[in-house]
This record gives C-alpha cells, structure tokens and sequence, in this order.
C-alpha cells in the first residue's frame, strides 16, 4: 500500500513510524514533513490546507491512501477533497471535524445524543460573559470557539483574567469547571463502528506540577494503571458511540480519529474537548503500544469497512514520552537554535528511546528547532518506572539552547504503581 501523510508535527512523526514498520506498506510520503520525518519517509512540500494541492500530490504519488494528520486541514475539509478524487482518506469531512473545529458545535451534537460534559454558555457579548462567569462562579473556565492549537483555554481563580479572555474572543463558551484526573481516549471509526485505542495521559500545563500555561501538550504516558479497567468499555458505550451514532444521523458521518479528552470527576465521567485527529503529544505513546499493524486499520476507516477489522492487540508495555520545547513557549517560541545528541540516542537509547520530530529542519547539516514544540522523546519499559527512565536518559542528552521540558511526566502514575 502506498500511503501519504499530511502534516509535520510529532504525531505525524509517530505516525510515520508505525507505518514504515508495517509490512502492508510499499512507499511512504509525507507532506510538509520535518527533519525527522525525512528519515522513514519521503517528503514533499505542500500547502496542507489546499485540498486540491494535496489531492493533486496524492494522485501523483499513486497513494492509495492519505492520512489527514492535523485539525486545520481537517476542518478546511481537506479530506473531502482527497475522497472527491477517489482516493481513500483517513479523517474526517470538513463539517464532521467541526466536533473540534467549534466547542458550541461539540456541545450541542453531545446535548443531542445524551454524553455528559461540563454545563455551558456559549457567549458573543460581555454581557454574556459576566453572567456566564457569574453563573458558574471560581474557578473559570472560558474557551474559545474555534481552532486555537490548545492554547485557546484558559482555567482561573482570577476573574478578571477569565473576563478580558472572554472578551477577546469573538464567540466563547464558558463553563462548569470539571475535578479530576484527565484521560484522552482515542477511537478510530467508520461513522458507524467504533473501535477505541488504549488510553492515555497527557500533560497540558508548560511547567512541572501542572502550574504555567495551556499548551498543546508537553508529555504523556500510557497505560493508566489507575485507571478503571472498565473505563475504556464504559466511555464507549456513553461517549464515543453515541457521538458517533447522532452525526451519522445528521448526515455529517464522523470518519477517521475521534479523541474524547476526558474528566473523571467524583460524579462520572465528563467529556472535556473531542478532537477530530490524533492527539499529540499522546499518539507517541500509544503507537508505541500498538502491535497491531496500522496501516490496514486506518484504510478500514477509510473505507468504511471497520467491521471487518480483527480486535487491535497491544504489547504489554508501558511508554512514557517528554516534549522538549523553545525557549518562552508557549508564548513566541524562538527557533532556529541547533539541536544535538540526536545521534547519541540512536546509538545509545535505540530502539527503547526514541526521538520523534516537531518542529525540526534541516540548516545545512544541522538540525535546527523550527517551532514551539520541537520534539517528542519517546521510551518503552516493563512498567511506567522504566520508560520514564528511559525516557529522560535520553532527553538528558539533547542540547538545544534554551530548551525547556517537564521533569515530572508519568511521575505520579509510576510512584502509586
Ligand atoms: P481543551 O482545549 O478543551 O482540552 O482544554 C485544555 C485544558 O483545559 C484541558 O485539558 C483541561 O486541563 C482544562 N479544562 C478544559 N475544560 C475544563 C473544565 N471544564 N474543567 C476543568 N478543566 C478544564
Ligand atoms: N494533546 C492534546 C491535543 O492533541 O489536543
């Protein structure tokens, strides 16, 4: 099968990982791709957002199937486009992504089909907003409509702060804040079946227990062995199908990868976001687990023929992954700072560590960082103890200046185990 995907980050990375171990696929592409991602597959530069471009690159390439990475492109309907031609596409139509695209969209497709979430007002005026923050009381919750590269919400004690973000945003929905322990739960589908992966955890705070800012992710780990291990069957029947059941019935059919970002709070479990692809930084780590190759998976989806897809098998591992960020991110990164030790993991850390690409490229023949989140150092052990190990032996080894990363990911979780 030859396969091409769209985007550059580190899930793209992930991505393209598994499938160039995956025996099925004969010819691997990625468009725009990273530095990284050159290594397991061949780039080609693209406008990810054009659907025409990037059909017309697909065509080209003889791919017999793409993979839609990002949300942007997603919700510029990109993988519409991409089917328009006839060629099987991994994600979802331009109208079922807006289940990330728009948070008041999200709220009421799950209003309709019963899936509990967080009571909200979607709000324009700061009359609204004061009467919506009024409503809930601390600690605020306020988000922005639309696609903001996790960095849209913001959760305060500090009404002011909660109020100028409402009314910086031209539609903002605001809502009950949810207590608990985070899960994202990802599951891939037709628009009818619904297959769910492993769970995850990720890390949205910049700074080491939880403080600083949202940011779109800065480590994650799977498995929760906390977790209740009837969560994954208890969040299908209650979430994912149901979702997946009401937009099939609006005729905007969900194809492709649906993450539900998860609460467990005291009451129950709460959906906190969807998105309509693979999250990241927690795609590193639960590919890592799949030993299920992917790519026939993927093409199921893409075909609508998921029922014919044999039960995914997991390796008994666990993995841990850290995102090494720029200096001031998540504010406005500095880029274009050397990265080293590259080659050290893959002599010393390989194949337990890893180092998958996000913004990376290539400056004569160094590698520099070209973004905020610049890589994803991902590691498998027996137990969360070991890839934790393993996964900050190796980013010990990365110099890139003014680098910054988490020194807690999977610290808990590994610590109760
Ligand atoms: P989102 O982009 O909706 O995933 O929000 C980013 C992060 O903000 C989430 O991962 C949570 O940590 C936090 N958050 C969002 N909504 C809520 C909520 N209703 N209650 C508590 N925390 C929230
Ligand atoms: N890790 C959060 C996201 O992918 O949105």
């Amino acid at each position: 099968m030859k396969v091409l995907v769209i985007g550059g980050g580190a899930r793209e990375h992930a991505l393209c990982r598994s499938l160039s171990l995956d025996p099925d696929v004969t010819a691997l592409h990625c468009a725009p791709g990273n530095a990284g991602i050159a290594e397991v597959a061949e780039l080609h530069p693209v406008d990810a957002l054009d659907g025409t471009a990037v059909a017309a690159l697909a065509r080209d390439l003889g791919a017999e199937l793409v993979v839609v990475g990002p949300e942007a492109p997603l919700v510029a309907g990109v993988a519409d486009v991409v089917r328009e031609a006839g060629i099987p596409c991994f994600g979802p139509s331009g109208q079922a992504a807006q289940l990330e695209g728009s948070k008041a969209f999200a709220k009421d497709v799950m209003a309709s089909s019963g899936v509990p979430t967080a009571r909200s007002y979607a709000c324009t005026t700061p009359e609204e907003v004061d009467r919506a923050l009024d409503a809930f009381g601390p600690p605020y919750v306020v988000k922005d409509d639309g696609l903001a590269a996790g960095k849209g919400v913001v959760v305060t004690a500090d009404l002011e702060a909660a109020r100028q973000h409402g009314y910086a945003c031209d539609r903002v929905v605001i809502e009950e804040f949810l207590d608990g322990p985070e899960v994202s739960l990802f599951a891939i589908t037709d628009g009818t079946t619904v297959l769910p992966l492993t769970p995850a955890q990720d890390f949205k705070r910049a700074l080491d227990g939880d403080e600083g800012p949202n940011t779109g992710g800065m480590g994650a780990y799977s498995p929760l062995p906390w977790a209740d291990p009837k969560l994954v069957d208890e969040v299908l029947e209650t979430v994912l199908q149901p979702t997946v059941d009401e937009l099939r019935r609006r005729g905007t059919p969900f194809s492709g990868l649906l993450y539900a970002g998860l609460a467990i709070t005291g009451r129950g479990v709460r959906v906190i976001e969807f998105n309509a692809r693979f999250g990241d930084p927690e795609t590193q780590v639960v590919l890592a687990r799949l030993r299920t190759p992917l790519a026939g998976v993927l093409l199921h989806a893409a075909n609508g023929t998921l029922d014919a897809q044999p039960a995914l098998s997991w390796r008994d591992e666990a993995a841990v992954t850290v995102v090494v960020a720029s200096h001031n991110y998540p504010g406005t990164p500095r880029t274009g700072d050397p990265i080293e030790g590259l080659d050290e993991i893959a002599a010393e850390d390989a194949p337990h560590a890893y180092v998958l690409h996000a913004g990376t490229k290539h400056s004569g023949d160094a590698v520099v960082s070209a973004g905020g989140r610049v890589l994803s150092v991902t590691a498998t052990g027996a137990d969360l103890t070991e890839a934790r190990e393993r996964a900050y032996a190796a980013v010990g080894r990365i110099r890139l200046d003014g680098a910054q990363h988490r020194t807690d990911i999977a610290a808990q979780a590994a610590a109760a185990n």
